[in-house]
């Protein structure tokens, strides 16, 4: 499934625990609706069997900031995959610039070129260890250069085909 549904968009999620910021990369992460503006993230256990930190801080503060990689910062975002503890910040740790855009929402990461703000909205039940989380999204930050005046929009993100990044080119 992973090798052939591809690209899959990568969601590199900023979510805050009383400051403890977390970041991880997901790419079971797709749009599903425009209006309300939803997207859906499955997230699985960690190895241990325990909640991922982004699915616990999401559950506990309702909110996350959505970045994207991009081929500058793609070795970070595989660092971001490393299971530390609950109360290690991957941001800290990996030395991630970040900044705050808006003050209810998690910083962004300062090299992605658009985020989201998202809070959460719903999760689906699956059996198994996955929880599909869905998150609508309230605001969007995009860098001024890459947003023209009839909203269209130049994003050079990476997507996830199996288990190695690519970079999309125009055809
Ligand atoms: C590109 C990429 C995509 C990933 N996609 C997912 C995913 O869709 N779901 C998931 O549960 N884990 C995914 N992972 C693994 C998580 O990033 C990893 O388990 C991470 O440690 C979770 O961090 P957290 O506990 O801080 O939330 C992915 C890893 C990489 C590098």
């Amino acid at each position: 499934m992973s090798g052939s549904i591809v690209p899959r968009p990568i969601a590199w999620i900023v979510t805050d625990d009383n400051g403890v910021l977390n970041a991880a990369p997901f790419s079971y992460f797709i749009p599903i609706s425009t209006n309300p503006a939803l997207v859906i993230v499955a997230i699985g256990k960690k190895d241990d069997g325990t909640q991922k930190d982004t699915l616990a801080n999401i559950l506990k503060t309702k909110k996350a900031t959505i970045c994207f990689p991009n081929k500058d910062n793609v070795e970070l975002v595989q660092k971001c995959a490393a299971q530390l503890p609950k109360d290690a910040s991957e941001i800290e740790k990996f030395e991630i610039d970040v900044r705050k855009e808006m003050q209810s929402y998690p910083p962004i990461i300062s090299s992605t070129q658009t985020a989201l703000f998202c809070e959460y909205y719903d999760t689906y039940n699956v059996e198994g260890d996955t929880t599909p989380v869905i998150l609508k999204i309230n605001f969007q930050y995009i860098e001024d250069d890459r947003i023209n005046e009839r909203n269209h929009t130049k994003i050079d993100s990476v997507g996830r085909v199996g288990v190695t990044f690519k970079a999309m080119i125009d055809l």
